[in-house]
Parts: C-alpha cells; sequence; structure tokens
C-alpha cells in the first residue's frame, strides 16, 4: 500500500476525547526511546510529523495521526521510564491501559522492542497482559541497523528462544529500522490487508 498522505489530528490524554472510532486503527507501543515516533515517521515518509527525541519521554500523549484519509496511526508515550516520577508512570498506565481496553477500533497494537535487547521482563509482562485482555498485537524488533546481519540474526533468534519458554505461540514479527527504512512495506502491507476487516467488528 502506499502510504500517499499523513497528518496529525490530534493529541489527548484520555481515549474518550479521541477521534470517534469510525476508522480502523493500529498504535505503537513499547519502553521509552525504542523509537515508536521514528518507526511512525519512516512508514509516513515524514521527518517530522510525530516528535522524536534523543532523550526518553518525548511523546506524552495518545497522538492520532490520520493516513490516506482512511485509518490512524496513533503515536503512544513510553512506558517503563525509570526518571519519570511514580505518580505521573501510574497516569500514564492508567492512560494507555484504559486506551487499549477501550478503543473498539484499535485493529492491531504494534509493540516495540530494541533489537539489541534480552527479552525484558516489563515487556513480556505487558505482552501476556495483551494476550490475556484478548488485545490483538505484533512484535515490531526496532534499530536492526545498530547490528550486523549475523548479530541481529543471532539475537533475534535467541529472543525467540527465550519466549518460547513461556508463550505457545510466539506472535508475527517485524524487524524494523526507521533509519534505513527496513520493514516499512512489510508493516504497511499488514496493515492494507488488515484494514478490509474494519467493516467487521463495528
Ligand atoms: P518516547 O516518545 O520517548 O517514548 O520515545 P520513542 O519510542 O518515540 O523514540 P523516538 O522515535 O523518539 O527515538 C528515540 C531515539 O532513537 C532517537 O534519537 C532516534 O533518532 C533513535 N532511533 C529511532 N529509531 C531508530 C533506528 O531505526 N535506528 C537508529 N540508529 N536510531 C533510531
Ligand atoms: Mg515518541
Amino acid at each position: 500500500m502506499k502510504i500517499k498522505t499523513g497528518e496529525f489530528v490530534i493529541s489527548n490524554a484520555d481515549y474518550k476525547t479521541c477521534p470517534a472510532p469510525r476508522m480502523a486503527e493500529y498504535a505503537f507501543i513499547g519502553r521509552s526511546n525504542v523509537g515508536k515516533s521514528s518507526l511512525i515517521n519512516a512508514l509516513v515518509n515524514h521527518k517530522n510529523l510525530a516528535k522524536t527525541s534523543r532523550r526518553p519521554g518525548k511523546t506524552q500523549l495518545i497522538n492520532h495521526f490520520i493516513i490516506n484519509n482512511e485509518w490512524y496511526l496513533v503515536d503512544l508515550p513510553g512506558f517503563g521510564y525509570a526518571k519519570v516520577p511514580k505518580a505521573i508512570r501510574a497516569e500514564f498506565h492508567d492512560m494507555i491501559s484504559e486506551y487499549l481496553l477501550n478503543r473498539t477500533n484499535l485493529m492491531c497494537l504494534f509493540v516495540l522492542i530494541d533489537a539489541r535487547h534480552k527479552p525484558q521482563a516489563i515487556d513480556q509482562e505487558f505482552m501476556h497482559w495483551l494476550a490475556e485482555k484478548g488485545i490483538a498485537f505484533v512484535m515490531v524488533f526496532t534499530k536492526a541497523d545498530k547490528l550486523g546481519k549475523v548479530e541481529l540474526a543471532k539475537n533475534i533468534g535467541s529472543y525467540k528462544v527465550e519466549m518460547k519458554k513461556t508463550w505457545d505461540e510466539l506472535p508475527q514479527i517485524f524487524i524494523t529500522s526507521a533509519e534505513k527504512k527496513i520493514g516499512t512495506t512489510e508493516i504497511s502491507t499488514f496493515i492494507k490487508n488488515l484494514n478490509p476487516q474494519f467493516k467487521e467488528i463495528i
């Protein structure tokens, strides 16, 4: 699918004030600094549509972007950023979990994981929570450009081995780099194939 247009719509702290759920929606989530905003920009081919930063904790609200006037991409705040005060962390947590549990047009959640890291408890616990709540998700490894080919394959291989210890079936996996535009076509094709199912759930 060709992404022709991408426009910022609105930022919200509450799912209740998000745009009416009349179009298919896909949201990006993951630890702070994993590259959510950057991957959205790479997909849409727009350098500064979603705000990125070297400092973790840049995205703090639920940000809606409309793509091709047909579907929404959503940039969510990162979780697990230790420097955010506890009270604010709890607020973030509520904002995100309420959004995930109540957003009826959410077709699939993209859970981003840095390709360089070993499985982290926070990501694993989060994905188990998604499975328990029946929230559809896929996994996206990010920053693939930061590793050599062999190292990347090795890391992802051992990540899968580790996950198989607690998962009967692994979620679908994408390997991406926002920097080198790796995996963006695969993600937009995945979205294109899922979009027609939207009618069936409303
Ligand atoms: P928060 O909004 O703070 O949760 O972060 P985020 O997950 O949206 O991360 P963001 O896209 O802001 O990127 C964080 C940093 O990682 C920035 O300095 C990006 O330039 C860098 N980055 C993101 N994606 C890639 C990538 O694919 N390759 C490389 N080399 N750097 C990346
Ligand atoms: Mg961000």
